[in-house]
């Protein structure tokens, strides 16, 4: 294992809390874990101040990993391994220009950030959140043939911005439910996954125009920026929802509440946000949107093992070994 100056020992530093599966895989493998103890994120300058000296850092996406924070760090630094499979907080280009390596934690969270998706697409389209505040809120309401009336999703059409894995156990869910796919992306899908989904690929101007439900599962960078503005919503069906389960900043948030108020689409489920924790003013008091706090991968064994693998990757580095899942 690689020495440190003070100690012999590599320092790795947890940025944030992790769940004990990842510190047991970093204990296991005899490397001593400074890990952040606070009680809420730490400030931008408490983590500037804790990653000095570090050898490996473990990171959250609530962490920005910046050119000033690698030189914080200092020149020791061989990598940083996120806790998300969404790297959008990591400026991976200084990395690599530092030799920094970078991992993230693909594939552990696919189901769950599925599910998450699909739950938005029902609560979205059948307007559970809505119903929900109406009982919560002790409002009068009395079961009638016109009450509440959503929309159904069977024989219609889900389109998916970026056929990856959660993209695609998004689609199977929603073929479970009798939805349609089309998607839209970089690259093809196998033969195999579009005879699977009985999909077809389709330019993403197509697919605005011909689908019930959109859901978003490209990453965040900056080719995909306001991917969703204006434009898009434009080409949208005035019937159609947008889900999204990636990253706020692929939409345009002012944009989208300009979509809603003129009925430009139908409605929205959200679980990621442009500025999070903050969440556009204009969206707040919307029944037609569904709002929830960035819980796609939020479940105790989906947690566990982002950990785990963030750990493992970790310590392959500490050891000079390849990691599992590296991003550069
Ligand atoms: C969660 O949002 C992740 O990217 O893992």
């Amino acid at each position: 294992m690689p020495r440190d100056a003070d100690n012999g020992m590599i320092r790795l530093v947890v940025t944030g809390k992790i769940p004990q599966a990842g510190l047991d895989v970093l204990a296991s493998a005899g490397i001593s874990v400074e890990a952040w103890n606070g009680d809420k994120t730490a400030t931008r300058a408490e983590l500037l101040k804790m990653v000095v000296g570090a050898d490996i850092l473990v990171t959250l996406l609530t962490e920005k990993v910046d050119a000033e924070l690698l030189d914080a760090s200092g020149p020791q630094l061989k990598a940083v391994c996120n806790v998300a499979v969404g790297f959008n907080n990591i400026d991976v280009a200084a990395c690599t220009s530092r030799k920094v390596r970078v991992t993230n934690t693909p594939g552990v969270l696919t189901e769950a950030t599925a599910d998450i998706a699909m739950a938005l697409i029902l609560m979205s389209t059948r307007r559970l959140a809505e119903g929900e505040r109406v009982i919560r809120s002790q409002t009068p309401w009395q079961w009638g043939m016109h009450y509440m009336l959503g929309a159904g999703i069977q024989g219609r059409q889900l389109g998916i911005i970026g056929m990856g894995a959660i993209g695609s156990a998004t689609a199977r869910r929603a073929r479970a439910f009798g939805m349609t796919i089309a998607y839209s992306g970089r690259s093809n899908a196998s033969e195999d996954l579009e005879q699977e989904l009985s999909m077809r690929r389709m330019s993403q101007e197509e697919l605005l125009a011909t689908s019930d439900v959109v859901s978003i599962h490209c990453p965040s960078n900056d080719s995909t920026l306001h991917l969703f503005g204006a434009q898009q919503f434009e080409l949208m069906k005035r019937s159609a929802f947008l889900i999204n389960t990636a990253r706020g900043p692929i939409v345009d948030e002012a944009a989208l509440v300009a979509a809603l108020e003129s009925r430009q689409i139908a409605g929205a489920g959200l679980d990621v946000f442009e500025n999070e924790p903050t969440v556009h003013q204009g969206l707040i008091n919307r029944d037609d949107v569904v709002l929830i706090p960035h819980l796609g991968s939020a479940t105790l064994e989906t947690r566990a093992a982002m950990a785990t693998l963030a750990a493992n990757n970790a310590v392959r580095l500490a050891r000079g070994d390849e990691p599992l899942t590296p991003v550069n």
